[in-house]
C-alpha cells in the first residue's frame, strides 16, 4: 500500500521553473544566443551544471572549466535575485488543499529536488515544516533522469519504492521516479510527460483520493 508521496519543488510546489529559465535564458543571450521554452523543458528537473552543458552544447560552446564555473555561478546569482522576491504567496494552486489531504489519509512527505536552492526556496514560502524528509541537490551526486534523489527519500522515511508515489513536471523527473520504481504522477502536458503513470495539469486538478485510486 502507498505510504508516501514524494514532490519535486520547481514547478510542482511553487513556480520556480519560470525563474530558471528566465536566468538561463538572459545567460544564452549574453553568449550570443537564445533557447526556447520547448528547449527549457530538456533542462528541467536537470542539475545547474548539466543544464550549463546542455546549453553550452547548443550555442555551440566549449568552453573550460573554470569559465564554466564563473557562469553557473553567475546564473544563480541572476535566479536568488528572482527567487529571494518570493512569499507564501508564490505557492501553487491547489498545493495547500492537497497537502492537508495528504496530511488527513496519514500519508508521509518527502521533498526530491536536485535544487541547492531548495531549502532557502522552501524557508521563503513557509513549506519546510511541510516535509518529513528532505532531500536536496546538496544531499546527492547524480541528478535527474537518475534515480537517487527519490531512492534517498525513500530510504530517509524508511519505506520501499512500491508505497511511494512521485510527483514531478519534468521529463528527467519522471524518468528518475519510474527508475526509481515508484508509480509516478505528471503534472503538465501529457504531449511531454509521456512516461508518468497519471498525468494531470497540476495538483490543484487532483485529489489524494484519486491518486490512490489509481495506483490500486
Ligand atoms: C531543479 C530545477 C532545475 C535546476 C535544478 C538545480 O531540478 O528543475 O531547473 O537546474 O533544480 O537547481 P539549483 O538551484 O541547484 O541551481
Ligand atoms: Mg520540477
Amino acid at each position: 500500500a502507498i505510504k508516501a508521496f514524494l514532490f519535486d519543488l520547481d514547478g510542482v510546489i511553487v513556480d520556480t521553473a519560470i525563474y530558471h529559465y528566465q536566468a538561463w535564458r538572459r545567460l544564452a543571450n549574453e553568449l550570443g544566443f537564445d533557447i526556447s521554452e520547448e528547449f527549457n523543458e530538456r533542462l528541467k528537473g536537470v542539475s545547474r551544471t548539466d543544464s550549463l552543458d546542455i546549453i553550452l552544447a547548443h550555442g555551440g560552446l566549449i568552453l573550460s572549466d573554470e569559465k564554466k564555473a564563473e557562469l553557473a555561478a553567475q546564473k544563480n546569482k541572476w535566479y536568488l535575485d528572482l527567487v529571494s522576491r518570493m512569499t507564501s504567496d508564490d505557492i501553487l494552486p491547489g498545493v495547500a488543499t492537497f497537502f492537508s489531504q495528504v496530511r488527513k489519509a496519514g500519508l508521509e512527505t518527502a521533498l526530491g529536488s536536485v535544487s541547492k536552492n531548495a531549502p532557502l526556496i522552501l524557508e521563503r514560502i513557509g513549506m519546510t515544516q511541510a516535509f518529513d524528509a528532505i532531500i536536496d541537490g546538496t544531499k546527492i551526486s547524480k541528478g535527474k533522469p537518475d534515480p537517487e534523489v527519490f531512492a534517498k527519500g525513500a530510504q530517509e522515511l524508511d519505506r520501499q519504492p512500491a508505497e511511494c508515489v512521485v510527483f514531478e513536471d519534468a521529463v528527467a523527473g519522471v524518468q528518475a521516479g519510474k527508475r526509481a520504481g515508484m508509480f509516478v504522477v505528471g503534472l503538465g502536458s501529457p504531449d511531454v510527460l509521456t512516461e508518468a503513470d497519471l498525468i494531470a495539469p497540476s495538483l490543484e486538478a487532483l485529489t489524494v483520493e484519486e491518486v490512490l485510486a489509481k495506483v490500486g
